[in-house]
């Protein structure tokens, strides 16, 4: 191979291992974890909610929670793309905000966590010092804070380094070649629509939420908590995440593996509570934001 040969490969390489890669949960994680949210909004919270959403979503909260994915690659939004996870030292399997969270030129704060922190700091300074001045668009707060807390709970999200969170090891998921990291944001959770849901996605959220109130109701207070009464707490999460990743995401996918049952199966379980706590944590954050000591005026 001539010299450029070899880097026009390598570059249309690069090209179709980082396009498609990178998106958070799919379209159907991310509305699951809002559907769910929804669900478990105080009265207040739901009015706020509501009063903030884009004329588009038609009075549906959870068809706004793919908008970050929809406008990234939009050249105006590119500056966003780093704030859907955080990448950490390879095989060390831990997550720390001071050590992860800056984007690949080093900027600090830029990644999810640091998201999530911003955009909550938006809307609770807002809201609760009825600070008035409009500095921030608040829907595109709610958009982002309730796509990034969905992101933060997607295992490889908040994966090693090298490997763009398992977007550069490319696998098979049964017969179609794909990479990793969309089989935790996607391949996962459209095999088991087909397979176990009837192609219904309120069917697979009905059955997780029936997991919320019957398996999972005496976790929901720990999931929900924030230590020190912090109205946000992603960095749990994050942890939460990595430590997933090395038990489950990355386990037995080393690249050219084909993942079929075996996997699928035993990994399902994880994907599903995942997306329940993303919705309760999203909801719980979401309530402490819109507790109404104080109501922004409506315009
Ligand atoms: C915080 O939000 C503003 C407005 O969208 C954005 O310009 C900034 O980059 C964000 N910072 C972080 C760390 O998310
Ligand atoms: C706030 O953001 C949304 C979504 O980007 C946009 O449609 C809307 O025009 C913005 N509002 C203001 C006042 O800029
Ligand atoms: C609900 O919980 C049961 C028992 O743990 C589990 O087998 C099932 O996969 C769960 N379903 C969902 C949708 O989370
Ligand atoms: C919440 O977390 C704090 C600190 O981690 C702990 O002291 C408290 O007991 C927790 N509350 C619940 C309801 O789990
Ligand atoms: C958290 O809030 C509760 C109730 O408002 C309060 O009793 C408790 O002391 C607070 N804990 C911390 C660590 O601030």
């Amino acid at each position: 191979m001539g010299r450029s040969e070899l880097l026009w490969t390598g570059t249309a390489l690069g090209f179709l291992l980082f396009v498609p890669g990178i998106l958070g949960w799919g379209k159907e994680g991310h509305y699951a974890v809002c559907k769910i949210a929804e669900g478990y909004l105080t009265e207040d919270a739901l009015t706020a909610v509501k009063t903030l959403l884009p004329e588009s979503a038609g009075g549906d909260f959870a068809a706004i929670c793919s908008w970050p994915d929809e406008i990234r690659h939009n050249f105006h939004w590119r500056w966003s793309s780093a704030l859907h996870y955080v990448d950490t030292p390879d095989f060390s399997c831990n997550y720390k905000y001071c050590r992860d969270c800056h984007d690949s030129a080093g900027h600090k704060d830029i990644c999810v966590t640091g998201a999530i922190n911003n955009y909550t700091m938006q809307l609770s300074s807002s809201y609760q010092e009825a600070n008035l001045k409009l500095q921030y668009n608040l829907t595109e707060a709610l958009m982002f804070l309730s796509h990034f807390i969905g992101d933060v709970h997607q295992p490889l999200h908040v994966g090693f380094t090298e490997d763009k969170g398992g977007n550069t090891i490319i696998v098979r998921w049964y017969r179609r070649k794909t990479n990793l990291h969309h089989v935790w944001d996607d391949m996962i959770i459209d095999s088991a629509l087909k397979t176990f849901y009837g192609s219904d996605l309120e069917i697979m959220i009905q059955s997780i939420q029936r997991n919320i109130t019957d398996g999972w109701s005496t976790d929901l207070a720990l999931w929900e908590n924030c230590s020190d009464n912090d109205t946000v707490c992603p960095d749990p999460y994050a942890s939460e995440s990595i430590s997933l990743a090395c038990k489950f995401a990355y386990r037995n996918a080393t690249p050219g593996t084909t993942l079929g049952d075996d996997y699928f199966l035993s990994r399902l379980p994880i994907v599903e509570k995942r997306l329940a706590q993303g919705g309760i944590r999203l909801a719980a954050t979401l309530n402490r934001v819109f507790t109404s000591q104080m109501k922004i005026a409506q315009a």
